[in-house]
């Protein structure tokens, strides 16, 4: 029988944040998601995730599922403490317990399941996650002796000789639950830190075993926010590197950010200072960036975006978008249309080779195919209270400056002269047109030569 836990009471002093510390987030996900996600993969019994500081606020965060359970500790007196107060909760303590910590996002299940193996097979009472680090600075230092791991000294408590050593402690550990309850009540806290060591269990249990991974990022611990930035790092290289390798080229790669859910095809050219957000799916041949940012969007084969930023719509294929366009939620814009400079569209449908190149606003719209939308027109949908809809038949040409005030319906093939102001719809055909005449006023200035 396996269990986790998953350290994730403490505050995170060195943060220096408001948010408590598993709350921030690497690419999108909160250093604690990242954790359960990675446990979820081995199948556990139950995960319990001991939390104290801003309890409620960490509880809200993780997404639901019954095998999760919420133990409050409170108030946060270590790391041993952590688990003394698992273990006077949980009565049962059978199987296996693999605990971690929940500042150490990168863990990936399978070194987890290497470690569970490991473990077996020296039926040992725990074994843990030990790397070998160029900057061992900040994390327990482990000292092995006849193959058992003797003890951890944490980097507070070392002499000059003990921080020296570059073996550490990565916090992901695997106990036989039985015999850790043995011993948990016995830690103490006599230390620099006055805490209750975890990592005293070591010294208390017989069979101590270190599992040692090589130092590949995976085990970076997130205490402040260069390890945050340093981890995303990792994440970010990896992601780029597999879409690299898949086909995907990338001009400038250090500036650009990609999901981990983002799908990219063949031959897309990412530029310089693009981000691809969320659950993104970036089909064959498209041009992205520079300076994009792309979220929840699907974008179909062929399409080019330049300075641009879109939020969950649906692009078809042989779009141009951009530059500086921007297009909100639930837009889906149709094949070989074409967005141009500075232009907003929402919620709006535009069917196959629209075009809507300079300055303009369209919300809440339907707008036929071939239909041509001229510079600097405004669907005007809000009345102050309410959102109204537009509605443009296909083959329409809507002059320059038009201002279409919603609720409106104009057919197909209909006109509308520049600048006017349409407020009542108007039928297939139609030449729409609302402005004052222009008036020419003789002789207003004398010539005076
Ligand atoms: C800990 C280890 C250290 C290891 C390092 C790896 C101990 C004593 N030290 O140090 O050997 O090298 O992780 O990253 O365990 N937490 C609680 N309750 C508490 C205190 C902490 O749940 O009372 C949680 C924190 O929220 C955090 C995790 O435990 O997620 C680790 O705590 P942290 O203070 O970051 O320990 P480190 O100093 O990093
Ligand atoms: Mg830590």
């Amino acid at each position: 029988m396996l269990t986790v836990a998953i350290l994730a009471a403490g505050k995170g002093t060195r943060m220096a944040s408001s948010l408590p510390k598993v709350l921030h987030k690497l690419s999108g996900k909160t250093l604690l998601q990242r954790v359960i996600d990675s446990c979820k993969k081995l199948k556990p019994n139950k995960i319990f995730i001991i939390v104290g500081h801003k309890s409620k606020e960490v509880e809200n965060s993780v997404l639901k599922n019954k095998n999760i359970h919420f133990i409050v500790q409170n108030p946060q007196k270590g790391t041993g403490h952590a688990i003394q107060v698992l273990s006077q909760q949980v009565k049962r303590h059978e199987g296996e317990l693999i605990v971690l910590n929940g500042d150490v996002p990168l863990i990936k299940s399978e070194t987890l399941k290497k470690l569970i193996n490991y473990h077996d097979s020296k039926t040992a009472d725990v074994s843990l996650i030990t790397t070998k680090k160029k900057n061992p600075h900040g994390y327990g230092r482990v000292f092995i002796k006849d193959n058992l791991i003797e003890r951890i000294v944490e980097e507070k408590d070392c002499n000059n000789d003990e921080r020296s050593n570059v073996l550490t402690n990565a916090g992901i550990y695997c106990f036989k639950w039985k015999s850790l309850s043995m011993i948990i009540n016995a830690l103490e806290s006599n230390n620099k830190q006055k805490e209750i060591y975890l990592t005293d269990t070591i010294t208390l249990l017989e069979k101590s075993y270190s599992f040692e991974v090589e130092d590949n990022g995976e085990l970076q611990g997130i205490n402040n926010r260069v390890q945050l930035s340093e981890c995303e790092e990792t994440i970010q290289s990896l992601i780029k590197e597999k879409h690299m390798l898949e086909g995907v080229t990338f001009i400038n790669p250090a500036s650009c950010t990609i999901s981990e859910e983002s799908i990219i095809g063949l031959d897309v050219i990412i530029e310089a200072n693009t981000h691809i957000r969320g659950n993104s799916k970036i089909s064959n041949n498209c041009k992205i960036g520079p300076n994009s940012f792309i979220e929840d969007t699907i974008v179909n084969e062929n399409c080019e975006i330049i300075n641009s930023t879109i939020f969950n719509s649906k692009i078809m294929d042989n779009v141009k978008i951009g530059p500086y366009s921007h297009i909100r939620p639930n837009c889906e814009i149709s094949s070989h249309s074409k967005i141009g400079n500075f232009v907003e569209i929402k919620n709006s449908q535009l069917d196959k080779e629209v075009k809507v190149n300079h300055l303009s606003y369209i919300g809440d719209s339907k707008v036929g195919k071939y239909t041509n939308i001229g510079a600097g027109t405004i669907t005007a949908n809000f009345d102050g209270t309410k959102k109204y809809p537009t509605n443009i038949g296909k083959n329409s040409s809507i002059g320059a400056n038009t201002v279409l005030i919603a609720p409106i319906n104009l057919g197909d093939s209909v006109t509308t002269g520049a600048g006017s102001v349409i407020t009542k719809d108007s039928q297939n055909n139609c030449l729409a047109i609302a402005r004052s005449k222009q008036v020419n006023i003789k002789n207003w200035k004398k010539n005076k030569s």
